[in-house]
């Protein structure tokens, strides 16, 4: 199969798991900004628009990202499938990215994002561990090529990631895609920079143990998804979401490529978005948007709703 195909036909989700828009040629050309309040609710709504679309699919190919961001869209999903609201079973999911030259394994290493993955996540929902994926940062130096192409292949196997969750880097990465990466590129080990050490360094017990080297999908690799969910919160990301959704199209920010997808979605919450120009417009119409009318934070009282 042609790696660059890429499906056109998908089907809109809405809340409930009514698809009553199946099998139409996909209408959106736009990017839908939605902006909450807060980082709580932000995270509530990104865990439900993942949880409603496996609802509507449930064998659903889901992308991961790891991340300060992402933990409590994870709790978020855990409460839900404790409660019966969203069903892992039949999900397969596929992580963004690991790091390389972690020691020991990546189950075991509490620095490995499947670590971060299966104790934020996996360890509490009914996903079948043998469907999670994460890229293989720990396969030895000589393997680590022939892991990237094998994670692009299970990727295509799978027939496609329906949608990827992605945050957002200091550095404007997706995944770890740092400045420069081709929007081509594919899974890979890179070489992380400055900004991303001083960004994750503190994360590590000891900073000076974090790689520098990782392994991930490629920027090219994200836009293959059939659909894009990007999620940055606090004022430390203000500028770099700015630069990403309103700015030119650059490889030096590689969150830029949405606006390239003609299915992305992204979540912020008032601090992340408040470096944004057109904040309004984003607003007026994820309020005045059919298919959002079900996430709206109040009921429509008029059908022409003013954005707040
Ligand atoms: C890491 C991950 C990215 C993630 C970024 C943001 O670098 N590789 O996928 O988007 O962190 O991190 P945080 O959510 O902690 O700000």
């Amino acid at each position: 199969m042609d790696k660059n195909a890429r499906t056109v036909v998908s089907i809109t989700v809405f809340p409930g798991g009514k698809n009553t828009n199946k099998n139409l040629v996909r209408s959106q050309k736009s990017m839908d900004i939605i902006v909450m309040p807060t980082a709580a609710e932000a995270e509530f709504l990104t865990a439900r628009i993942i949880a409603d679309a496996i609802n509507a699919k449930p064998f659903y190919k889901l992308g991961l990202a790891t991340g300060r961001t992402m933990e409590n869209v994870y709790a978020e999903l855990v409460k839900m499938n404790k409660a019966g609201k969203v069903d892992f079973s039949r999900v397969i999911s596929f992580n963004l990215d690991e790091y390389v030259g972690l020691k020991g394994t990546a189950e075991k290493n509490k620095d490995s994002y499947r670590y971060f993955m299966n104790y934020h996540l996996f360890n509490h929902v009914n996903i079948d561990k043998r469907n999670t994926h994460v890229p293989n940062g720990f396969a030895p130096e000589d393997e680590l090529e022939a892991a990237a192409a094998a994670y692009e292949e299970e990727m295509e196997d799978a027939g496609g990631v329906d949608m990827q969750l992605l945050g957002i880097g200091r550095s404007g990465h997706i995944g770890f895609n740092e400045p420069m990466s081709s929007f081509s590129s594919r899974t890979r080990v890179v070489t992380l920079t400055k900004t991303t050490f001083e960004q994750n360094s503190p994360l590590f017990k000891k900073p000076e143990d974090m790689p520098m080297r990782a392994m991930t999908m490629g920027v090219g690799t994200c836009l293959d998804a059939k659909r894009l969910l990007l999620l940055a919160t606090h004022k430390e990301k203000a500028n770099i979401v700015a630069a990403a959704l309103e700015g030119p199209v650059t490889s030096m920010i590689s969150a830029t490529a949405l606006q390239l997808h003609d299915n992305a979605v992204v979540v912020l919450d008032a601090d992340a978005a408040s470096k944004l120009k057109y904040k309004d417009e984003y607003a007026f119409q994820f309020a005045n948007d059919p298919k959002w009318a079900a996430y709206q934070p109040v009921a429509r009282k008029s059908s022409r709703r003013k954005a707040k």
